[in-house]
Protein backbone atom coordinates (compact mmCIF):
# COMPACT_ATOMS: atom_id res chain seq x y z
CA UNK A 1 0.00 0.00 0.00
CA UNK A 2 1.47 3.36 -1.17
CA UNK A 3 -0.74 6.46 0.95
CA UNK A 4 1.26 9.53 1.10
CA UNK A 5 1.63 10.63 5.10
CA UNK A 6 -0.28 14.09 3.57
CA UNK A 7 -3.62 12.03 2.22
CA UNK A 8 -2.86 9.72 5.85
CA UNK A 9 -3.56 12.83 7.80
CA UNK A 10 -6.59 13.34 5.94
CA UNK A 11 -7.83 10.61 7.37
CA UNK A 12 -9.76 11.90 10.54
CA UNK A 13 -11.36 14.85 8.33
CA UNK A 14 -12.22 12.84 5.73
CA UNK A 15 -14.64 10.30 7.94
CA UNK A 16 -16.08 13.97 9.67
CA UNK A 17 -16.80 14.84 6.00
CA UNK A 18 -18.42 11.33 5.02
CA UNK A 19 -20.08 11.39 7.87
CA UNK A 20 -21.75 14.43 8.33
CA UNK A 21 -23.11 13.87 4.51
CA UNK A 22 -24.53 10.70 5.16
CA UNK A 23 -26.69 11.94 8.24
CA UNK A 24 -28.20 14.28 5.78
CA UNK A 25 -29.07 12.30 2.88
CA UNK A 26 -31.07 14.20 -0.20
CA UNK A 27 -32.37 12.10 -2.91
CA UNK A 28 -32.28 13.10 -6.84
CA UNK A 29 -31.92 17.17 -8.21
CA UNK A 30 -32.52 17.59 -4.32
CA UNK A 31 -29.14 17.24 -3.20
CA UNK A 32 -28.56 21.12 -2.26
CA UNK A 33 -27.51 20.85 1.42
CA UNK A 34 -24.42 17.95 0.20
CA UNK A 35 -23.86 21.13 -3.05
CA UNK A 36 -23.56 23.69 -0.67
CA UNK A 37 -21.09 21.66 1.30
CA UNK A 38 -19.59 20.56 -1.91
CA UNK A 39 -19.27 24.00 -2.92
CA UNK A 40 -18.10 25.65 0.17
CA UNK A 41 -14.77 22.82 0.69
CA UNK A 42 -13.70 23.73 -2.87
CA UNK A 43 -14.11 27.59 -2.04
CA UNK A 44 -11.93 26.80 0.98
CA UNK A 45 -9.10 25.03 -1.05
CA UNK A 46 -8.92 28.05 -3.60
CA UNK A 47 -10.50 25.83 -6.17
CA UNK A 48 -13.11 27.74 -9.08
CA UNK A 49 -16.49 26.38 -8.19
CA UNK A 50 -18.95 26.10 -11.01
CA UNK A 51 -22.76 25.13 -9.11
CA UNK A 52 -25.88 24.63 -11.30
CA UNK A 53 -25.30 22.22 -13.55
CA UNK A 54 -28.53 19.84 -13.15
CA UNK A 55 -29.95 21.35 -11.16
CA UNK A 56 -27.97 20.58 -8.00
CA UNK A 57 -24.02 19.85 -9.51
CA UNK A 58 -21.38 20.95 -9.32
CA UNK A 59 -17.92 21.26 -10.78
CA UNK A 60 -14.74 22.23 -9.46
CA UNK A 61 -11.73 23.16 -11.97
CA UNK A 62 -8.27 23.33 -10.94
CA UNK A 63 -5.31 24.07 -12.61
CA UNK A 64 -1.34 23.99 -12.26
CA UNK A 65 1.70 24.55 -14.26
CA UNK A 66 0.91 25.05 -17.93
CA UNK A 67 -3.05 24.84 -17.89
CA UNK A 68 -3.36 24.04 -20.89
CA UNK A 69 -1.29 20.65 -21.29
CA UNK A 70 -4.15 17.49 -20.28
CA UNK A 71 -7.46 18.11 -19.34
CA UNK A 72 -8.62 15.40 -17.30
CA UNK A 73 -12.32 14.64 -15.57
CA UNK A 74 -13.18 13.27 -12.25
CA UNK A 75 -16.32 12.29 -11.26
CA UNK A 76 -18.31 11.36 -7.94
CA UNK A 77 -21.99 10.94 -7.53
CA UNK A 78 -23.95 12.87 -4.18
CA UNK A 79 -27.46 11.17 -3.87
CA UNK A 80 -29.12 9.11 -1.71
CA UNK A 81 -31.83 6.03 -1.67
CA UNK A 82 -35.29 6.17 -0.25
CA UNK A 83 -34.72 3.45 2.04
CA UNK A 84 -34.88 3.39 5.65
CA UNK A 85 -31.98 3.20 7.57
CA UNK A 86 -31.12 0.10 10.22
CA UNK A 87 -27.40 0.51 10.66
CA UNK A 88 -28.66 1.66 14.35
CA UNK A 89 -24.41 3.88 13.59
CA UNK A 90 -24.11 7.23 15.50
CA UNK A 91 -24.14 9.17 12.17
CA UNK A 92 -27.03 7.07 11.17
CA UNK A 93 -29.52 9.12 8.87
CA UNK A 94 -31.60 11.61 10.31
CA UNK A 95 -34.02 12.41 7.37
CA UNK A 96 -36.59 9.39 7.68
CA UNK A 97 -37.12 7.34 4.56
CA UNK A 98 -33.77 8.09 2.92
CA UNK A 99 -29.99 6.98 3.73
CA UNK A 100 -26.64 6.68 1.87
CA UNK A 101 -27.07 3.20 0.99
CA UNK A 102 -24.64 3.24 -2.01
CA UNK A 103 -21.80 4.93 -0.84
CA UNK A 104 -21.97 8.22 -2.60
CA UNK A 105 -21.34 9.82 0.85
CA UNK A 106 -18.36 8.23 0.30
CA UNK A 107 -17.47 9.04 -3.11
CA UNK A 108 -18.20 12.43 -2.90
CA UNK A 109 -16.14 12.31 0.58
CA UNK A 110 -12.71 10.81 -1.62
CA UNK A 111 -13.64 13.35 -4.54
CA UNK A 112 -13.29 16.41 -2.10
CA UNK A 113 -10.10 14.77 -0.65
CA UNK A 114 -8.46 14.62 -3.57
CA UNK A 115 -9.65 18.35 -4.69
CA UNK A 116 -8.12 18.81 -0.85
CA UNK A 117 -5.14 17.10 -1.78
CA UNK A 118 -4.19 18.43 -5.45
CA UNK A 119 -5.11 21.94 -4.39
CA UNK A 120 -2.33 21.89 -1.84
CA UNK A 121 0.40 19.99 -3.55
CA UNK A 122 -0.22 21.36 -7.30
CA UNK A 123 2.11 18.05 -8.07
CA UNK A 124 0.95 18.07 -11.45
CA UNK A 125 0.83 19.90 -14.44
CA UNK A 126 -2.96 20.23 -16.37
CA UNK A 127 -6.46 20.74 -15.82
CA UNK A 128 -8.84 18.76 -13.15
CA UNK A 129 -12.07 18.85 -13.34
CA UNK A 130 -13.92 17.58 -10.13
CA UNK A 131 -17.11 16.73 -11.63
CA UNK A 132 -19.70 16.12 -8.38
CA UNK A 133 -23.22 14.98 -9.99
CA UNK A 134 -26.53 14.45 -8.49
CA UNK A 135 -28.87 12.02 -9.17
CA UNK A 136 -27.04 9.00 -10.34
CA UNK A 137 -29.73 6.09 -8.58
CA UNK A 138 -32.73 6.57 -11.07
CA UNK A 139 -32.54 10.51 -12.49
CA UNK A 140 -30.10 10.47 -14.66
CA UNK A 141 -27.91 13.05 -13.23
CA UNK A 142 -24.75 12.35 -15.55
CA UNK A 143 -27.08 12.45 -18.48
CA UNK A 144 -28.69 16.02 -17.50
CA UNK A 145 -25.42 17.52 -17.29
CA UNK A 146 -24.13 16.14 -20.54
CA UNK A 147 -27.02 17.73 -22.07
CA UNK A 148 -26.45 20.89 -20.13
CA UNK A 149 -23.10 21.33 -21.80
CA UNK A 150 -20.36 19.90 -19.26
CA UNK A 151 -17.67 18.89 -22.18
CA UNK A 152 -18.34 22.07 -23.74
CA UNK A 153 -17.94 24.12 -20.79
CA UNK A 154 -14.61 21.94 -19.38
CA UNK A 155 -13.16 20.21 -22.27
CA UNK A 156 -11.54 17.12 -20.65
CA UNK A 157 -9.93 14.78 -23.07
CA UNK A 158 -11.43 11.80 -20.33
CA UNK A 159 -13.38 11.13 -17.75
CA UNK A 160 -13.31 8.58 -14.50
CA UNK A 161 -15.59 7.47 -12.33
CA UNK A 162 -15.39 4.94 -9.31
CA UNK A 163 -17.27 3.09 -7.37
CA UNK A 164 -16.72 1.31 -3.49
CA UNK A 165 -17.94 -2.33 -3.93
CA UNK A 166 -18.48 -4.76 -0.67
CA UNK A 167 -17.74 -8.24 -2.05
CA UNK A 168 -14.14 -7.03 -2.98
CA UNK A 169 -11.38 -7.33 -0.23
CA UNK A 170 -10.24 -4.01 0.66
CA UNK A 171 -7.27 -2.60 -0.92
CA UNK A 172 -8.22 -4.40 -4.09
CA UNK A 173 -9.44 -2.35 -6.82
CA UNK A 174 -11.05 -4.40 -10.13
CA UNK A 175 -11.99 -2.82 -13.88
CA UNK A 176 -11.72 -4.10 -16.92
CA UNK A 177 -12.08 -2.79 -20.65
CA UNK A 178 -15.15 -3.09 -22.29
CA UNK A 179 -18.67 -2.80 -20.85
CA UNK A 180 -18.37 -2.76 -17.14
CA UNK A 181 -21.94 -1.85 -16.57
CA UNK A 182 -25.20 -2.90 -18.47
CA UNK A 183 -27.88 -1.34 -20.12
CA UNK A 184 -31.09 -0.81 -18.38
CA UNK A 185 -34.39 -0.44 -20.25
CA UNK A 186 -38.26 -1.08 -18.55
CA UNK A 187 -41.53 -2.25 -19.87
CA UNK A 188 -44.61 -2.33 -18.82
CA UNK A 189 -47.59 -4.34 -20.59
CA UNK A 190 -51.12 -4.80 -20.54
CA UNK A 191 -52.95 -7.71 -21.38
CA UNK A 192 -56.43 -7.69 -21.95
CA UNK A 193 -58.95 -10.84 -22.36
CA UNK A 194 -62.31 -10.75 -21.21
CA UNK A 195 -63.70 -11.02 -17.73
CA UNK A 196 -65.77 -13.15 -16.17
CA UNK A 197 -67.02 -15.77 -13.57
CA UNK A 198 -64.05 -17.77 -13.03
CA UNK A 199 -66.44 -21.08 -12.55
CA UNK A 200 -67.52 -20.37 -15.62
CA UNK A 201 -63.82 -19.60 -17.84
CA UNK A 202 -65.47 -20.56 -21.15
CA UNK A 203 -67.54 -17.69 -21.49
CA UNK A 204 -64.67 -15.67 -20.72
CA UNK A 205 -60.32 -15.57 -21.93
CA UNK A 206 -58.80 -15.90 -18.94
CA UNK A 207 -55.75 -13.03 -18.71
CA UNK A 208 -54.05 -14.45 -15.64
CA UNK A 209 -53.22 -17.99 -17.49
CA UNK A 210 -51.78 -15.94 -20.85
CA UNK A 211 -50.04 -13.85 -18.52
CA UNK A 212 -48.23 -16.40 -17.29
CA UNK A 213 -47.29 -18.37 -20.31
CA UNK A 214 -46.02 -14.86 -21.77
CA UNK A 215 -43.90 -14.39 -18.51
CA UNK A 216 -42.46 -18.00 -19.17
CA UNK A 217 -41.82 -17.48 -22.85
CA UNK A 218 -39.95 -13.97 -21.91
CA UNK A 219 -37.16 -16.06 -20.42
CA UNK A 220 -36.75 -17.59 -24.02
CA UNK A 221 -35.29 -14.39 -25.22
CA UNK A 222 -32.55 -14.38 -23.09
CA UNK A 223 -32.07 -18.55 -23.19
CA UNK A 224 -32.89 -19.06 -26.95
CA UNK A 225 -32.73 -15.57 -28.75
CA UNK A 226 -29.03 -13.77 -27.93
CA UNK A 227 -25.70 -15.21 -28.39
CA UNK A 228 -24.84 -17.08 -25.28
CA UNK A 229 -21.89 -15.07 -24.85
CA UNK A 230 -23.62 -11.48 -25.04
CA UNK A 231 -25.46 -11.70 -21.84
CA UNK A 232 -29.38 -10.78 -21.46
CA UNK A 233 -31.47 -10.63 -18.47
CA UNK A 234 -35.32 -9.83 -18.81
CA UNK A 235 -37.18 -10.15 -15.20
CA UNK A 236 -40.62 -9.58 -14.91
CA UNK A 237 -40.58 -7.85 -11.45
CA UNK A 238 -44.54 -7.00 -11.31
CA UNK A 239 -47.82 -8.72 -11.62
CA UNK A 240 -51.28 -6.61 -11.23
CA UNK A 241 -54.34 -8.59 -11.60
CA UNK A 242 -57.66 -9.14 -9.93
CA UNK A 243 -59.59 -8.48 -6.75
CA UNK A 244 -61.65 -11.42 -5.93
CA UNK A 245 -60.90 -15.14 -5.91
CA UNK A 246 -64.57 -15.76 -8.04
CA UNK A 247 -63.36 -13.41 -11.01
CA UNK A 248 -61.23 -13.68 -13.69
CA UNK A 249 -59.79 -9.89 -14.61
CA UNK A 250 -60.36 -8.73 -17.44
CA UNK A 251 -57.14 -6.76 -17.63
CA UNK A 252 -53.44 -7.85 -15.96
CA UNK A 253 -50.19 -5.85 -15.64
CA UNK A 254 -46.83 -7.11 -15.74
CA UNK A 255 -43.66 -4.84 -15.64
CA UNK A 256 -40.16 -5.25 -15.68
CA UNK A 257 -36.64 -4.60 -16.44
CA UNK A 258 -34.25 -5.91 -19.63
CA UNK A 259 -30.34 -5.75 -18.89
CA UNK A 260 -27.79 -5.78 -21.91
CA UNK A 261 -24.20 -5.06 -22.71
CA UNK A 262 -24.23 -4.56 -26.17
CA UNK A 263 -26.04 -2.66 -29.05
CA UNK A 264 -27.03 -5.85 -30.78
CA UNK A 265 -28.77 -7.44 -27.74
CA UNK A 266 -29.90 -4.30 -26.73
CA UNK A 267 -32.10 -3.80 -30.12
CA UNK A 268 -32.80 -6.83 -30.11
CA UNK A 269 -34.99 -7.31 -26.89
CA UNK A 270 -37.91 -4.58 -27.93
CA UNK A 271 -39.22 -6.33 -30.66
CA UNK A 272 -38.53 -10.04 -29.43
CA UNK A 273 -40.67 -9.14 -26.35
CA UNK A 274 -43.24 -7.35 -28.62
CA UNK A 275 -43.15 -10.63 -30.75
CA UNK A 276 -43.59 -13.08 -28.18
CA UNK A 277 -46.58 -11.10 -26.30
CA UNK A 278 -48.66 -10.37 -29.30
CA UNK A 279 -48.16 -14.38 -29.98
CA UNK A 280 -49.14 -16.04 -26.42
CA UNK A 281 -52.00 -13.08 -26.75
CA UNK A 282 -52.98 -13.96 -30.30
CA UNK A 283 -53.21 -17.78 -29.64
CA UNK A 284 -55.53 -17.19 -26.73
CA UNK A 285 -57.88 -14.42 -28.53
CA UNK A 286 -56.37 -12.02 -25.79
CA UNK A 287 -54.66 -8.35 -26.62
CA UNK A 288 -51.76 -6.45 -25.12
CA UNK A 289 -50.52 -3.15 -25.26
CA UNK A 290 -47.06 -2.84 -24.73
CA UNK A 291 -44.50 0.20 -23.58
CA UNK A 292 -40.59 -0.17 -23.54
CA UNK A 293 -38.77 2.33 -22.29
CA UNK A 294 -35.35 3.20 -22.82
CA UNK A 295 -33.01 3.68 -19.54
CA UNK A 296 -29.43 4.06 -19.01
CA UNK A 297 -27.42 2.77 -21.98
CA UNK A 298 -24.20 -0.05 -20.94
CA UNK A 299 -20.98 1.63 -19.54
CA UNK A 300 -18.12 0.78 -21.55
CA UNK A 301 -14.67 1.36 -20.30
CA UNK A 302 -12.18 2.44 -22.86
CA UNK A 303 -8.86 0.59 -23.82
CA UNK A 304 -6.35 3.13 -23.51
CA UNK A 305 -8.07 5.07 -20.43
CA UNK A 306 -8.40 1.46 -18.64
CA UNK A 307 -5.09 0.77 -18.59
CA UNK A 308 -4.27 3.82 -16.98
CA UNK A 309 -6.99 3.93 -14.46
CA UNK A 310 -5.22 0.27 -13.64
CA UNK A 311 -1.77 1.60 -13.75
CA UNK A 312 -2.83 4.46 -11.45
CA UNK A 313 -4.55 1.72 -8.64
CA UNK A 314 -2.12 -0.51 -8.90
CA UNK A 315 0.61 2.55 -7.85
CA UNK A 316 -1.72 3.17 -4.62
CA UNK A 317 -2.35 -0.87 -3.64
CA UNK A 318 0.35 -2.40 -5.87
CA UNK A 319 0.84 -4.56 -8.32
CA UNK A 320 -1.17 -7.96 -6.99
CA UNK A 321 -4.03 -5.70 -5.74
CA UNK A 322 -5.64 -4.49 -9.07
CA UNK A 323 -7.92 -7.51 -10.62
CA UNK A 324 -7.42 -6.27 -14.75
CA UNK A 325 -10.63 -8.52 -16.12
CA UNK A 326 -13.10 -8.23 -13.19
CA UNK A 327 -16.75 -9.80 -14.58
CA UNK A 328 -18.91 -6.90 -15.56
CA UNK A 329 -21.83 -6.53 -13.49
CA UNK A 330 -25.83 -6.37 -15.19
CA UNK A 331 -26.93 -3.40 -12.65
CA UNK A 332 -26.38 0.09 -14.71
CA UNK A 333 -24.82 3.46 -13.91
CA UNK A 334 -25.24 6.75 -15.40
CA UNK A 335 -21.78 7.55 -15.35
CA UNK A 336 -22.51 5.33 -18.65
CA UNK A 337 -23.77 8.89 -20.03
CA UNK A 338 -20.58 10.29 -19.58
CA UNK A 339 -18.39 7.67 -21.16
CA UNK A 340 -20.33 8.09 -24.16
CA UNK A 341 -19.14 11.08 -24.67
CA UNK A 342 -15.75 10.76 -23.74
CA UNK A 343 -13.31 7.85 -23.17
CA UNK A 344 -12.68 6.27 -19.88
CA UNK A 345 -12.96 4.21 -17.14
CA UNK A 346 -14.83 3.31 -14.36
CA UNK A 347 -13.08 0.94 -11.21
CA UNK A 348 -14.55 -0.52 -8.67
CA UNK A 349 -12.58 0.01 -5.12
CA UNK A 350 -12.97 -3.05 -3.01
CA UNK A 351 -15.02 -2.07 0.28
CA UNK A 352 -14.67 -5.27 2.27
CA UNK A 353 -16.22 -8.86 1.84
CA UNK A 354 -18.70 -10.07 4.44
CA UNK A 355 -19.91 -6.80 4.54
CA UNK A 356 -23.68 -5.53 3.54
CA UNK A 357 -24.67 -5.31 0.06
CA UNK A 358 -25.10 -1.96 -1.62
CA UNK A 359 -28.58 -0.43 -1.36
CA UNK A 360 -28.69 -2.87 1.84
CA UNK A 361 -30.70 -0.69 4.89
CA UNK A 362 -27.74 -1.98 6.68
CA UNK A 363 -24.96 -1.10 3.94
CA UNK A 364 -22.53 1.43 5.96
CA UNK A 365 -19.58 2.66 3.57
CA UNK A 366 -16.34 1.52 4.69
CA UNK A 367 -14.17 4.40 5.88
CA UNK A 368 -10.92 2.90 6.05
CA UNK A 369 -11.29 2.93 2.09
CA UNK A 370 -11.30 6.82 2.05
CA UNK A 371 -7.55 7.16 1.91
CA UNK A 372 -7.00 4.43 -0.55
CA UNK A 373 -9.94 6.11 -3.16
CA UNK A 374 -8.35 9.66 -2.36
CA UNK A 375 -4.98 8.12 -3.38
CA UNK A 376 -6.18 6.26 -6.42
CA UNK A 377 -7.71 9.54 -7.70
CA UNK A 378 -4.35 11.93 -6.90
CA UNK A 379 -2.49 9.26 -8.73
CA UNK A 380 -4.41 9.20 -11.60
CA UNK A 381 -3.90 13.47 -12.20
CA UNK A 382 -0.28 13.05 -11.52
CA UNK A 383 0.33 10.03 -13.92
CA UNK A 384 -1.43 11.76 -16.65
CA UNK A 385 -0.95 15.16 -15.73
CA UNK A 386 2.77 14.82 -14.84
CA UNK A 387 4.40 17.90 -13.60
CA UNK A 388 6.96 19.37 -15.36
NI1 LIG B 1 -24.09 3.77 -6.45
Amino acid sequence: MNIKPEVAALHDELTQWRREIHAHPELAFEETRTSDFVAQKLEEFGIEVHRGIAHTGVVGVLRSGDPDAEHIGLRADMDALPIEEQTNAEYSSRIPGKMHACGHDGHTTMLLGAAKHLSRSGRFSGTVYFIFQPGEESAGGGRVMVEEGLFERFPMRSVYGMHNWPGIQTGVAATLTGPVMAASDTFSITITGKGGHAAMPHQGIDTVMVTCEAVGALQTIASRNCDPADPVVVSVTQIHGGDATNVIPQQVNIAGTARTFSKNARDMIEPAMRRIINGVCAAHGASAEFEFERGYPATVNSAHETTLAARAAARVLGDGNVIHDMNPCMGSEDFAYMLEERPGSYIWLGAGEGRAQLHSPHYDFNDEILPLGVSYWTALVEDQLPAE
